[in-house]
C-alpha cells in the first residue's frame, strides 16, 4: 500500500491579517508549509507528499521544501479559488499506484507525525474515511441569522476535527468528483474532506486527535504555536 499526502497550502489567510500568504508565515524561523510537510515526510507511512500552492509562489515553494522533505518524494502544484478545489488539483496528479491519501492543512504546523502514521494505519486496517478529533471545550449552541439561539447541542457528542485526514483513494476521488458535479454553489464548497465523504453516504471514522494538531486561523494561534514550539525546543525536540 503506498501512501500519499496532500498539503492545501494555497490560501490567502484572510482572518490571520493582511500580508504574505498564510502557509508562508514565518513561526520560529520557517513557514508553516515548512513544518507541516516536514512533520508528515517524518512519518514512516508517509512516501509522497503533493502541495497545493499559491500560483505565485510554485518556484519558491519547490525550493523552500525540497531541502526539507528528505527520501520523501515532493510535487508541487498550483492551488485553487477555494479549500475543496486545492485538493482536488493535487488529487489530480498523484500517481496511480498510490491506494491511501491524507490531506492534511499546511496551517496545521504542529501537528504530530504520529498522529499521520495512526491515521494511515486505521484507512489501512479498511476505514474509508478517518479524522482525528478532540472533545470540544466550549459549549456550541446553534443560531439563526439574527443571532437568536436555536439549540444548544450536546456537547458529550461533539468533537472538533483536524488534519490529517485519512481516506481509501477510491473514496476520495469520488467524494470530490460528487462534490464538482453538484458545484451548483460556491458557498458549499466543504471545509473538509471528510464532509465530502459523508455526502456521498460513506462513513467517516473519529481517532483520538492532539492539541498540537490544531489550526493557525487567527493572530492569537501564531502566539500559541510559537510557544509550543519553543517548548518542545527546550525539550531538544528537533523542527
Ligand atoms: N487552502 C487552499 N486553497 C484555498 C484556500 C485554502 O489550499 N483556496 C488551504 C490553506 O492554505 C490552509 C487550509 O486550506 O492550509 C485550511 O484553510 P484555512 O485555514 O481556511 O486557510 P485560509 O483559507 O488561507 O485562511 P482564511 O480562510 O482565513 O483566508
Ligand atoms: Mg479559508
Amino acid at each position: 500500500v503506498r501512501t500519499a499526502a496532500i498539503v492545501p497550502a494555497a490560501g490567502r489567510g484572510e482572518r490571520l491579517g493582511p500580508g504574505t500568504p498564510k502557509a508562508l508565515r514565518d513561526l520560529g524561523g520557517q513557514p508553516l508549509l515548512v513544518h507541516a510537510v516536514r512533520a508528515l515526510s517524518i512519518a514512516r507511512s508517509v512516501e509522497l507528499v503533493v502541495v497545493a500552492a499559491p500560483q505565485a509562489e510554485l518556484a519558491a515553494v519547490r525550493s523552500l521544501l525540497s531541502p526539507a522533505v528528505g527520501d520523501t518524494e515532493l510535487l508541487v502544484v498550483g492551488g485553487g479559488r477555494s479549500r475543496q478545489e486545492s485538493v482536488s488539483l493535487a488529487l489530480a496528479v498523484l500517481p496511480a499506484d498510490v491506494d491511501v491519501v491524507l490531506v492534511h492543512d499546511a496551517a496545521r504546523p504542529l501537528a504530530p507525525s504520529e498522529l499521520a502514521d495512526a491515521v494511515s494505519a486505521a484507512v489501512r486496517a479498511g476505514a474509508d474515511a478517518v479524522v482525528p478529533g478532540i472533545p470540544v471545550a466550549d459549549t456550541v449552541k446553534q443560531v439563526d441569522t439574527a443571532g437568536r439561539v436555536e439549540r444548544t447541542l450536546d456537547r458529550a457528542q461533539l468533537r472538533a476535527v483536524q488534519t490529517p485526514q485519512g481516506f481509501s483513494r477510491e473514496v476520495l476521488v469520488a467524494a470530490h468528483q460528487a462534490a464538482a458535479d453538484d458545484a451548483s454553489d460556491e458557498s458549499d464548497a466543504a471545509t473538509d474532506d471528510a464532509g465530502l465523504v459523508e455526502r456521498i453516504g460513506r462513513t467517516v471514522l473519529v481517532v483520538g486527535g492532539a492539541e498540537e494538531a490544531f489550526k493557525v486561523t487567527r493572530p492569537i494561534d501564531l502566539v500559541l504555536a510559537e510557544a509550543v514550539l519553543a517548548r518542545r525546543r527546550a525539550a531538544g525536540v528537533t523542527g
